[in-house]
């Protein structure tokens, strides 16, 4: 049994990528447990509070220390990851030494309305993730073009995308079990 702390890197309501990561649950065995970061209500890092951290910044690093991975979902933004999912990573990246993020291990997945489904996004995530130490999925890779049909009505992944998806979310759960399997 897994906990996967889910982190979606838009606040829109519509948002694309909450709807990626709320279909991807779906396609988890049912002894996965899932729970999704809340990061709109954080404020914007300052380093002068590092020694006295806000609640909402306690709350998300006590939700990724109760993990055994964190799946990242993200738009991206110029070419880059959001503002939103950059602060939240930096907030649980400090104090200096006390990150909430190493050694977690990770998944990166998201989409765009783009040709190129948030691959440059997803690219500079990987390497902010290699700074923090956190082991992350290599393949399959998943960028994903958001096109008519991608979700279903009932918010399941469509059928054109299904057995990808679900390939990607049996690889991203298997990577999690070895790592918790090797350090749990
Ligand atoms: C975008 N979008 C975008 N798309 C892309 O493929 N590459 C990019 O560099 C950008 N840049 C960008 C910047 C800003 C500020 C916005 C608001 C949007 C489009 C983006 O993929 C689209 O809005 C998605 O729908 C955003 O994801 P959510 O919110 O639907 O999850």
């Amino acid at each position: 049994m897994s906990q996967i702390l889910v982190v979606v890197g838009s606040l829109r309501r519509e948002s694309f990528n909450r709807q990626l990561a709320e279909a991807l649950v779906k396609l988890a065995p049912s002894d996965v447990t899932f729970k999704f970061a809340e990061i709109a209500d954080l404020p914007l890092y300052n380093q002068d509070d590092d020694a006295n951290q806000a609640e909402p910044v306690k709350r998300l690093k006590a939700a990724i220390s109760a993990s055994d991975g964190v799946l990242f979902v993200t738009p991206e933004y110029n070419r880059s990851v959001p503002g939103v999912l950059k602060n939240a990573i930096d907030h649980a990246s400090r104090p200096y030494g006390q990150s909430a993020w190493a050694g977690k291990p990770a998944g990166v997945i998201g989409a765009s309305i783009g040709s190129i489904g948030s691959a440059l996004a997803q690219q500079h995530l990987r390497n902010i993730l290699a700074y923090l130490d956190m082991p992350t999925l290599g393949q399959p890779e998943a960028f994903i073009h958001v096109k008519d049909g991608l979700f279903t009505e009932d918010g399941q992944v469509g059928e054109g995308s299904r057995e990808f998806l679900q390939g990607w979310m049996d690889a991203f759960l298997a990577w999690v079990s070895k790592h918790v399997s090797k350090h749990g």
